[in-house]
């Protein structure tokens, strides 16, 4: 169960399998479209880290010139899917090796018959290297073979261009291309090289044409010969190397005697040691068994291995949604995967949030605020870059006022939460004290300044707020973020005593730094057991925030059958004045600080909060961890219908967006469902235990997770889980 498979073409799906089909490393992810170009294509190559500015939504990941990109001429005609005859079609993706075949057999407009067989894959062994292989056998023709490759400098991001182009040449055997990036001053360098046997001998020329430097390749094949076509391109930027050009000509210049053989066992040996790690095993449900693996592979292709100034997107690096920018996302949803099996990659992504802090203590310090405030969108340097305005999808004409970037605060808190989650699995006490404590500490100082003392009530509050839940702003005391900043600043207080003890020089220097004294901790621990967090009510209701009940009540299911979202159908005023929520909030709380709430309460909470969440069509986010809630609830069916919408996401593109990209979070959130909610891993400060709530036909589920440095697999078969 490893393969995702297209066995027709479908140009109307043409974008949802570019996204669901992309390829990565860690450094760089590319769409899979197709190497000849289809009308209404969306060409992709990103690289973590290189962004440039733009308009509107200040920062976007940068386009890079397309590697795979290849004019097929076959006896004078071009291939396209866009014409001619497709007698035969067949597209898979092996998530086990990450390599993309595609299988054509295609009759040209003047009916000569080509088999053609497409291969690629960007090296998870030498995260530079991108290697594609097309086989080409003409069936009932024979003549001339031609192919032409390049290397563009005009690629645009959204038809903004983004690049300058430096410098190009031949050297060695391979075309050259140096670049900058216009505002962040990135330079990259592609290099580009082919091999091409099979017919009469090839010819090969280099045009050095200004900004596309090219390889043209020809040679005569007789009918049911196969000519066999190399390229291997490599990529390196100024962000990673002293001297990209060199970088990448390097790499084509030491490829082995067999390129393609030698790489594909390189690329392939890597991904067997990533899935020893991180495989999960589920017997007796193939759809869940594919789009779990699908989930873990779209998020170790998005993983930074050795980088820690970059995250990863809200929507990876497979499409244009969100433009590269990280959200909560990263922490809450993807991380807990990265911590539980790879906590390297953890400590990269929670680096990347230290060496941002100076971002986050200038957005604080806008806001009138000390300490560091997390931006709610994050790209290359840790400034807020959430839009302000977009435009209005049903009337483009008119924009459409972002407030998260103002007040979706939530997100400061989010942040510790994953490092010390992440601490308490890995005991990391020296990123703890080096790193993790700076972020916990000094957005513990932004807090204790944001919070408003109400002498009516006797209590801090966090007035004019968004909570998880979007469909509602401007809200005052949201549940899940008032709580969470009660656990922050508990949480800092404790950690500043754990950090004198641990090293007291290192706490004396960070206090020093922070301006952090004795009577901050103190009042830090007065400020969090004044914080106003909505009790129960007579029913057990944590009230979403002030005034949650008074809105016009509301179950999502009032609006179907429908295709969009409870917002769309109501507009953003509509849905704001109703109780439908178009995420899990309160249940969100629950997820994360379960042991501030009885199950009772809990029960209390999943019963009227589920039915006013749009889960259908409101936020990706949503349905995994109405899963894991529901399992611990012991809903089974309710669980499974939710871990099925949230494999579905992309696969089948259930919300009708895939095309944007992935939607990590959605990825990261079923490998929690599978592992915290039916396997019921729980862990506690010096031990964990599972307690399994396998979906009635699933016979194992088998994963693995490290703990304290140490492998621990967990192997739960349906017999056991009834004893
Ligand atoms: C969700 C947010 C999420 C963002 C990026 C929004 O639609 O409501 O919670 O962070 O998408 O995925």
């Amino acid at each position: 169960m490893w393969k995702i498979t297209e066995n027709s073409f479908d140009p109307k799906r043409l974008r949802h399998f570019e996204t669901a089909l992309t390829q990565g490393n860690g450094y760089v992810g590319t769409r899979a479209t197709f190497d000849e170009h289809y009308p209404g294509e969306q060409r992709t190559t990103f690289v973590h880290g290189v962004f440039d500015d733009v308009p509107v939504v200040f920062t976007h990941l940068v386009n890079f010139p397309d590697w795979t990109a290849l004019d097929i001429i076959l006896a004078g005609e071009r291939f396209s899917l866009a014409e001619g005859k497709l007698l035969e079609y067949r597209r898979r993706l092996n998530l086990h090796n990450g390599v993309l075949t595609r299988f054509v057999r295609w009759e040209s407009p003047q009916g000569h018959v080509s088999k053609l067989i497409f291969s690629r894959f960007a090296s998870l062994a030498n995260q530079h290297l991108l290697c594609q292989r097309v086989l080409i056998t003409p069936e009932n023709y024979s003549g001339e073979v031609r192919i032409e490759s390049r290397l563009d400098a005009g690629t645009d991001t959204m038809r903004y261009q983004q690049w300058n182009w430096l410098d190009q040449g031949v050297e060695d055997g391979s075309i050259w291309l140096r670049l900058q990036t216009s505002a962040t001053k990135i330079e990259a360098a592609m290099a580009q090289k082919v091999f091409f046997s099979g017919g009469s001998e090839a010819e090969i020329l280099m045009p050095n044409v200004v900004k596309m430097p090219s390889i043209c390749t020809s040679c005569q094949a007789e009918t049911g010969q196969t000519i066999y076509f190399e390229k291997f391109s490599s990529l390196c930027t100024s962000r990673e190397c002293e001297d990209p050009k060199s970088g990448s000509l390097s790499i084509l210049a030491e490829m082995a005697q067999e390129p393609w053989e030698a790489a594909y066992a390189a690329n392939e040996q890597a991904w067997q040691k990533e899935w020893d790690r991180n495989d999960v095993l589920i017997e007796g449900d193939a759809e869940a068994q594919l789009a779990l693996r699908f989930s873990i592979y779209h998020l170790l292709i998005a993983a930074p291995r050795t980088d820690e100034q970059v995250n990863i997107g809200a929507k990876t690096l497979s499409g244009y949604g969100y433009h590269g920018h990280a959200f909560w996302d990263t922490e809450i949803f993807m991380l807990p995967f990265f911590t539980f099996t790879r906590p390297e990659i953890a400590r990269n992504l929670l680096s990347y949030r230290y060496h941002n802090l100076p971002g986050a203590r200038e957005k604080a310090l806008e806001g009138g605020f000390q300490g560091a405030q997390f931006p709610w969108e994050s790209a290359g340097d840790g400034r807020e870059v959430t839009p302000t305005w977009v435009p209005d999808p049903a009337d483009r004409k008119s924009l459409i006022r972002i407030w998260t970037g103002d007040i979706e605060i939530h997100i400061s808190s989010d942040i510790a939460f994953a490092i010390v989650q992440y601490w308490r699995l890995s005991g990391d006490d020296a990123f703890m004290a080096q790193r993790g404590a700076e972020v916990i500490l000094d957005s513990a100082k932004f807090w204790a300044s944001r919070l408003e003392w109400n002498p009516q009530t006797s209590q801090y509050h966090l007035s004019n707020v968004i909570g998880p839940d979007e469909y509602h702003d401007h809200v005052d005391d949201n549940a899940f973020t008032n709580y969470l900043t009660r656990w922050h600043l508990h949480t800092a207080v404790a950690l500043a005593e754990w950090l004198k003890t641990y090293d007291a020089q290192a706490a004396s220097l960070l206090f020093t730094k922070l301006g952090v004294d004795e009577q901050s901790l103190a009042d830090w621990a007065t400020m969090a057991d004044q914080l106003y967090c909505p009790g129960e009510n007579n029913q057990g209701l944590i009230e979403q925030f002030g005034g949650y009940f008074q809105r016009v009540d509301a179950l999502a299911s009032d609006f179907d059958p429908r295709t969009e979202s409870v917002q769309s159908i109501l507009g953003i005023e509509g849905a704001n004045a109703s109780q439908v929520l178009k995420q899990p909030d309160v249940m969100m709380l629950m997820y994360l600080l379960p042991e501030l709430f009885s199950h009772e309460t809990i029960q209390a909470n999943y019963d009227y909060y589920t039915p006013r969440t749009d889960l259908t069509f409101g936020s990706s986010l949503g349905p995994s961890i109405q899963a894991i809630m529901a399992t611990r609830l012991g809903s089974q069916a309710d669980a499974y219908e939710n871990f099925m919408r949230a494999a579905r996401a992309d696969i089948e593109d259930v919300r009708g967006n895939a095309s944007d990209g992935i939607h990590g979070a959605s990825a990261g959130g079923l490998w929690q469902a599978a592992v915290f909610g039916f396997g019921g891993l729980r862990v506690e400060d010096d031990y964990w235990y599972v307690k399994p709530h396998l979906p009635a036909h699933w016979k194992r589920l088998q994963f693995k997770f490290v703990w304290r440095g140490q492998e621990q697999l967990v192997d739960i078969r349906a017999q056991e889980e009834q004893s």
